[in-house]
């Protein structure tokens, strides 16, 4: 097992930083967030989601983020998508990646989604369809890939069979979902080792979150196991409303300072992530949950 040389950062707090925010967040601030991460030379940021904005009001504005985003060349803005009604949204609202998601659970499923793992797979389809036919690249989610809030312990098997019906379907890349971060680095690199049997490693993308502490070692181990995309979020921000349980994200800072220890290339610049993490936080009321936003700021203050 050795390290990659570079890594390949998705930032995904705009959109599931943002959609367990109790407050709405202006549009405004959305874009000069998303604008700052860019500037700090993440060339993936997730965007927002156009899903049902009954079931999730804080990214109800996504037509008016797309459509406020100042593209910069070489940088994908992913939306999430959960069906046709969202696909021809986002679509319309010029996307050009957009990230179908399931889950590995059928409880999961149902609570987020509402709709079997089976029938979101078929769902899926004319999705991935009109994505192609539009020349939109497509990446898939798995969610609860080594443990649910509702069943418990996850079957690796069934992560994999997924993962290879998302690719096969026409995902470039599956990004395996740690939704409540519960896992640790060997269930992590097991569930990994399941899923690459049926996937190519390279397609494959780690999304922690952190609600047990566990995240950055879950990269580590990810790492040592060829995986060379991780998911992270800004600040720390992040949760699932449909997930009971699930706070932030691994912070990109935290996964940065990790990662330019080891010597590993990202193109991302710490010092302007950690001004993006400060700049939401202050306009949301927050404290990054980062742990290397935090000691930046203390050791600014000293
Ligand atoms: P549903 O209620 O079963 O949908 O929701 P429906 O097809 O029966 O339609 C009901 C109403 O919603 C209709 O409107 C539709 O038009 C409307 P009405 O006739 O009542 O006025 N509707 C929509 N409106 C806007 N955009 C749409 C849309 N679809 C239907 N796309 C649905 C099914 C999938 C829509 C809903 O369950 C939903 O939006 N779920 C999304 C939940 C969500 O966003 N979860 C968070 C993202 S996933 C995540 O965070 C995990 C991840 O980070 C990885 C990880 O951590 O593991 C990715
Ligand atoms: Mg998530």
């Amino acid at each position: 097992m050795s390290l990659p040389n570079s890594v390949h950062i998705v930032e995904v707090g705009p959109r599931d930083g943002l959609q367990n925010e109790p407050n709405a967040v202006p549009t405004a601030v959305k874009l000069e967030l998303i604008h700052r991460l860019a500037d700090a030379g993440l060339t993936s940021i997730e965007a927002t989601s156009f899903v049902s904005p009954k079931w999730v009001p804080q990214m109800g504005d996504h037509t008016a983020v797309m459509q406020g985003l100042q593209r910069k060349p070489g940088v994908a803005y992913p939306v999430l998508v959960p069906n046709m009604k969202g696909m021809e949204a986002a679509v319309a609202a010029g996307a050009d990646e957009i990230a179908v998601f399931a889950a590995a659970t059928e409880r999961f499923s149902q609570r987020n989604i509402n709709c079997s793992i089976a029938e979101s797979l078929e769902r899926f389809r004319p999705v991935v369809e009109l994505a192609k036919a539009n020349g939109i690249r497509i990446r898939g989610y798995i969610s609860v890939v080594v443990g649910c809030p509702y069943e418990g312990e996850v079957d690796p098997q069934a992560v994999a069979g997924i993962a290879r019906d998302l690719v096969a379907m026409g995902c470039y890349q599956i990004s395996l979902g740690d939704t409540i971060g519960v896992g640790t680095p060997g269930k992590i690199q097991a569930m990994i080792g399941a899923v690459a049997n049926r996937v190519p490693m390279q397609r494959l993308a780690l999304h922690t979150h952190d609600t047990w502490g566990q995240a950055l070692a879950n990269i580590y181990a990810a790492l040592e196991t060829g995986i060379t995309t991780i998911d992270s979020s800004v600040a720390g921000l992040g949760g699932c409303p449909y997930a009971k349980g699930a706070s932030g994200n691994v912070a990109t800072e935290d996964v940065l300072y990790m990662l330019n220890g080891l010597g590993i290339r990202t193109g991302v610049d710490l010092d302007q992530v950690f001004a993006a993490g400060r700049f939401i936080c202050a306009q949301i009321g927050r404290t990054p949950s980062s742990r290397v936003s935090q000691a930046k700021a203390a050791r600014q203050s000293a």
